[in-house]
């Protein structure tokens, strides 16, 4: 098999103790090297667990120039980055799925079809059935008392 866009899955289980908005960098930097073109990541997390911010601590990580001018709240953010092969990072986030037909116009398999595209996803348990069908590894984060853990599950 020549290629294979599933994200690398270590034999263990990779965790982090994140203590405070900037330490996200360290996670993206252990991270970032298990993303293949193709790779799907869901982030699990309650309100304020921090996917947003890791999200932008990945893609600065992966070349993002500059966070995409865009409206206040688009469900699928662009960001251009050039990380080995890794040229485009979709930034989903389902919050306001209810249900998963909202999707449909997003046209999430044709644009993981364009080459060197990774997606993130915020809220992955509104997705839960595109997300069965579709090859992914999940980032699960806690609160933890001021910081945060995170953990691949
Ligand atoms: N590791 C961390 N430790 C402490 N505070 C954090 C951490 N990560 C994020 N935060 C803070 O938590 C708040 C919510 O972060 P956000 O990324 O918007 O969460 P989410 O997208 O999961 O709702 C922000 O104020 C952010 O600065
Ligand atoms: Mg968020």
């Amino acid at each position: 098999m020549p290629h294979s866009n599933q994200t690398i899955k270590p034999s263990n289980n990779p965790s982090w103790t994140v203590p405070s908005p900037e330490a996200w960098s360290a996670v993206a930097a252990d991270i970032a090297p298990m993303l293949r073109p193709g790779s799907i990541l869901a982030l699990s997390g309650p309100l304020g667990a921090g996917k947003t911010t890791f999200v932008q601590a990945l893609a600065a990580m992966l070349g993002a120039s500059r966070n995409p001018k865009s409206p206040t709240f688009t469900m699928l953010r662009t960001y251009v980055v050039d990380y080995h092969g890794v040229t485009r990072l979709l930034h989903l986030d389902a919050y306001r799925i209810e249900n998963e037909a909202d999707l449909l116009p997003l046209d999430l398999d044709e644009e993981l079809l364009e080459s060197g595209t990774i997606l993130i996803i915020e809220w992955p348990e509104k997705m839960p059935g595109w997300l069965a069908k579709h090859p992914h590894q999940t980032l699960e984060i806690k609160i933890d008392g001021e910081g945060r853990r995170a953990e691949i599950a």
